[in-house]
């Protein structure tokens, strides 16, 4: 398993300023989820573990985001959503670096709560779902998007097989953070809210061997933070070893990318 004392936040630090580039698809994820709510407009967003602001900047475009609560204890990742959300009139924004089960959103204060991508980096998920639905004033939606059920799975596979106590954290963490359908269902229940649609997709990826590295590094330095910073160095030269050896004759690294969606809504609006 990953060192518990291992923070994701840091590797988010490390990569803000090249992370849109390095995980363009969140924002399409972000798009489908997004497209997915119910058709209104909701002027006070929450968005938790922002990042640069994929959600929040797609709700703002096509949602009618005017007030918006951004929350992330990367201050690297708000800093470049701060950069953008001061170049949007008519914006008010209140950027929060802290975790999940600090943010402190006063109750019933949001028409939309949404995490993209994140929920699976929270060490308490259903608590951080019940956090989140108390954000939500009556008929608001909350709007989850996180790794699915058979996530990358070859990218487990082929990082166990490896038998590289160091490498086999990496297969560790992507399995520890994948989100059952029926797991962020009951947590929503349980939270007093009304799953609207939960749902899951897979997607067939092609992708260079050093893309894919790229992606991990962006996301997952943390899992090794704890190592001296040239052992740290040599663990992601090995990585990227490793998916360089996995790839077809072609040249290309093929994985299996596993999403989990859902939209619910918190009852008497
Ligand atoms: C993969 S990024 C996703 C960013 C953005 N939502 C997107 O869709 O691209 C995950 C984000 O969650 C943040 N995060 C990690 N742990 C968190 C926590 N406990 N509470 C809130 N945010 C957290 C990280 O700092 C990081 O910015």
């Amino acid at each position: 398993m990953p060192n518990p004392l291992n923070n994701p936040a840091d590797s988010f630090d490390r990569s803000a300023r090249a992370y849109d580039e390095l995980v363009a698809r969140n924002r399409e994820g972000c798009r489908r989820l997004i497209n997915s709510l119910p058709e209104r407009e909701f002027p006070r967003l929450v968005d938790v573990g922002c990042g640069t602001g994929f959600a929040t900047l797609d709700a703002i475009d096509r949602r009618g985001a005017r007030e918006v609560i951004c929350v992330d204890p990367s201050t690297g990742m708000l800093d470049v959503l701060g950069e953008r959300l001061a170049a949007i009139p008519g914006i008010t924004a209140d950027l929060r670096p802290c975790e999940v089960m600090e943010m402190g959103v006063e109750a019933g204060w949001a028409d939309l709560v949404l995490s993209t991508m994140a929920l699976h980096w929270f060490t308490d998920r259903p608590g951080a779902i019940r956090e989140m639905a108390n954000a939500l004033a009556p008929g608001g939606v909350l709007g989850i998007l996180c790794p699915g059920e058979g996530h990358d799975r070859p990218t487990v596979d082929i990082f166990e097989a490896t038998g590289d106590p160091l490498l086999a954290r990496l297969a560790a963490s992507i399995v520890n953070n994948q989100v059952p359908v029926p797991d962020l269902t009951q947590w929503i229940t349980d939270a007093g809210l009304t799953p609207l649609d939960v749902w899951s997709e897979t997607r067939y990826r092609v992708v260079t061997p050093q893309a894919i590295a790229d992606r991990i590094e962006a996301v997952a330095t943390h899992l090794w933070s704890d190592l001296p910073e040239g052992e740290q160095a040599e663990v992601l030269e090995r990585v990227r070893a490793t998916f360089a050896a996995a790839a077809d004759n072609d040249g290309m690294y093929r994985y299996r990318f596993v999403k989990t969606f859902a939209v619910a809504e918190r009852p008497g609006g």
